[in-house]
């Protein structure tokens, strides 16, 4: 087992320093580029309602088992789960968290890359008078390319990579508080300009008149992917964090603040491209390239467009930073503590890593596009698995962690911190993690997958 000085690990400075930093986790692309993607690929408004339910009854419930697990335990998840129950198997679920980092974040670099693209060519002011046609077009040139987003993809781990280092509290902290809130402003103000654009109305629709005939299996499991990758759940990235979290912090209030600010943040994003895709007749169904296309139409039509793209693009990098630090994090903590490494080494090899099979990525969406599985390329494969596969089955194992194995005193403690503060709503949680959760998102996986016949 890892030996590990529990005294000297870092912890978030203060209340809000906790709040901001799990919420700069879940506040990233997952919002703003996956949320409108995948809406827009499953059918809108009906996708968006079950994505609230899961929010609500899944989501939240796991984020809070994740704070409990990493918060009593004091270890990085796959420590956490050895720590915690040394004879069984479990920590091999903490490998399986290593695995799904790495996958995440190989195409989620990808993604910062073409945020980090689409800022330079904002500076350079060049989508100036291209019309949706025109963008669409720019935009799969430049997907395809291959060397150009993988340079971009490489400067952003260059970036996650040295906050990381910094550590905890100097790099992870300070960089969320400010930046957040300037983000909410930004999209608050795209919002108002896509509203009143000509046939808004069409998008609006869209996003909030659910069309239930819409709701199939595969729409549900892409709701509740979408739902866990959007929170950073599943995956131990909250237990990493839940052992930053002093002890003196309510993990459940936590959750619910954070869950509410990402909730928020994901649907002004559709309200801002949606009336937008409408309106310039662009397919809500477009994938992964959606808000690329329909942001660069909108800044085109607003006054002082040109700089709102600039603090828009600039924004969005840091909300991807304050997301794969975090998601860096988890395996940094992981090689540190279990190999007994310095987190500067530790943070290299896992960059490298993951910048080894991020490029390999990137290609696959143009010069490589030979690397296929099933007829996709690996950015999809590592997209849809990652998000609606091994996100849920995490999700499945903490809650049955935390439900059935913890132990109700470890339990509650975690939750009253120690007796400290009442816990209203106690006993709904326990039923939820125990029963509820495993059974929802058992059925829902199966289901999608059409395993269910
Ligand atoms: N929640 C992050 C986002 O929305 C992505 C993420 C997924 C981060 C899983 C950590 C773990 O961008």
């Amino acid at each position: 087992m890892a030996n590990l000085d529990i005294t000297l690990r870092d912890s978030f400075g203060s209340k809000l320093g906790v709040i901001a930093a799990t919420a700069g986790s879940a506040i990233g692309l997952g919002n703003i580029w996956r949320f409108p993607y995948v809406a827009g690929e499953n059918g809108g408004a009906a996708f968006l309602l079950v994505y609230i339910v899961f929010i609500l009854a899944i989501g939240i419930p796991v984020m809070i088992s994740e704070f409990v697990i990493g918060r009593n335990a004091q270890r990085n998840p796959y420590g956490a789960f050895r720590f915690l129950k040394p004879k069984a198997k479990w920590h091999l679920v903490g490998l399986m968290f290593i695995v799904t980092a790495f996958m995440i974040l190989a195409f989620y670099s990808t993604v910062a890359g073409w945020t980090m693209e689409y800022l330079y060519s904002s500076l350079l002011n060049q989508f100036k008078g291209e019309d949706a046609a025109a963008l669409t077009n720019t935009f799969e040139a430049f997907r395809t390319s291959g060397y150009q987003p993988a340079f971009w993809q490489l400067i952003f781990m260059f970036l996650t990579a040295g906050i990381v280092i910094a550590g905890v509290q100097k790099g992870i902290e300070k960089y969320s508080k400010i930046l957040m809130p300037m983000l909410l402003v930004l999209l608050l103000a795209l919002c108002v300009r896509a509203l009143t654009l000509p046939g808004a109305g069409d998008g609006l629709r869209f996003l909030f008149a659910p069309d239930f005939s819409k709701i199939t299996g595969k729409v549900i499991l892409e709701a509740l992917g979408q739902s866990f990758f959007s929170l950073s759940i599943g995956m131990g990235t909250l237990i990493t964090y839940g052992s930053y979290i002093h002890k003196k912090e309510k993990l459940g209030n936590t959750a619910v603040a954070v869950s509410a600010a990402d909730t928020l943040i994901a649907i002004l994003a559709g309200v801002a491209i949606f009336p937008a895709v409408f309106a310039f007749h662009i397919e809500p169904a477009s994938g992964p390239g959606l808000v690329f296309i329909t942001l660069p139409n909108i800044f085109n039509q607003m006054p002082a467009g040109y700089f709102f793209a600039i603090l828009f693009f600039l924004l969005l990098i840091i909300a991807a930073l304050t997301s794969s630090i975090s998601v860096l994090e988890v395996v940094v903590a992981f090689f540190s503590e279990e190999f007994n490494i310095s987190r500067k080494k530790a943070t290299f090899w896992a960059a490298f890593g993951i910048a080894v099979l991020g490029f390999v990525c990137t290609m696959s969406q143009g010069p490589w596009d030979k690397v296929q599985l099933f007829g996709q390329n690996l950015f999809d494969i590592l997209d849809f698995t990652s998000a609606n596969i091994l996100l849920p089955v995490g999700g499945l194992f903490i809650v049955l962690f935390v439900g059935w194995f913890l132990g109700k005193s470890a339990l509650k403690d975690e939750l009253s911190n120690k007796g400290t503060v009442r816990v209203v709503f106690y006993g709904a949680y326990l039923f939820i993690i125990r029963f509820i959760a495993p059974i929802a998102i058992a059925f829902v996986f199966l289901n999608g997958l059409g395993l269910l016949g």
